[in-house]
């Protein structure tokens, strides 16, 4: 509310999101609200369709746009040792507080350089993190994810689908796209999942998953 000082309130909206900006202030602005909304389905409810091919443990994971936690404590909690890629502080402040973990380490970290990992991983997850990717970077991005895997490592691409909201810049990109993209840098398909309907109940909204092995495994 505001006070014209004439004894006038007007309701003013708040500042809508520029995304120009980039997404990362989305993200920055509503990581306390995302954190409640992501946390209210469980890494299995979400990845139920690729939990039979996670690697045997031990085993390192990398969650790429790791966001508010969910996926990487859970992940840490089936044994792994998991680095956790978030650019986002605000995200992983919530993170921590919600999911916090011993056995995740959070890095400060975007694709398509991922400049901070020095390590490669059997299990890479980037769970509704793709359509946030430019098309000029997403070569890139997948050159950089492969060169991150272990022999035989595998790729977890989740695909948000459907038109994307305007206060975010956000693509619709078709699981097809990506595995020509992995394809092209020596991965190959495992599994393509036709997850459907949007588990946060949003009508307009569905989802692929993708999974990609390096190599002949
Ligand atoms: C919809 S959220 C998903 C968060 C989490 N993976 C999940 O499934 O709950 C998208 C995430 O991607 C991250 N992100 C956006 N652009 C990114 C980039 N270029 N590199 C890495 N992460 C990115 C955001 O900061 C945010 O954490």
């Amino acid at each position: 509310m505001v006070d014209t000082g004439e004894n006038v309130t007007q309701r003013v909206a708040p500042p809508a999101v520029d995304p120009a900006a980039g997404v990362q202030a989305y993200y920055a602005q509503n990581a306390g609200r995302l954190g409640q909304r992501y946390g209210s389905v469980t890494f299995e409810e979400v990845h139920g369709g690729v939990l039979d091919l996670l690697p045997p443990v031990p085993a390192r994971v990398v969650d790429i746009g790791a966001g508010t936690g969910r996926d990487a404590a859970a992940l840490a909690a089936r044994g792994y040792q998991v680095v956790a890629a978030e650019p986002v502080r605000e995200l992983r402040e919530v993170a921590q507080q919600q999911h916090p973990s011993e056995n995740v380490s959070w890095a400060e970290d975007s694709l398509p350089e991922l400049s901070r990992l020095d390590e490669t991983f059997d299990l890479a997850l980037l769970s509704a993190v793709w359509m946030h990717l430019p098309l000029a970077e997403r070569g890139r991005a997948m050159e950089r994810l492969a060169a991150l895997l272990a022999p035989a490592g595998l790729l977890v691409i989740s695909l948000r689908r459907g038109d994307p909201p305007t206060d975010r810049v956000m693509f619709d990109v078709p699981a097809e796209d990506v595995v020509s993209l992995g394809e092209r840098a020596g991965l190959r398909l495992v599994r393509l999942v036709e997850e459907g309907r949007d588990r946060l109940g949003r009508a307009d909204v569905w989802w692929q998953t993708v999974v990609l092995r390096k190599g002949e495994g």
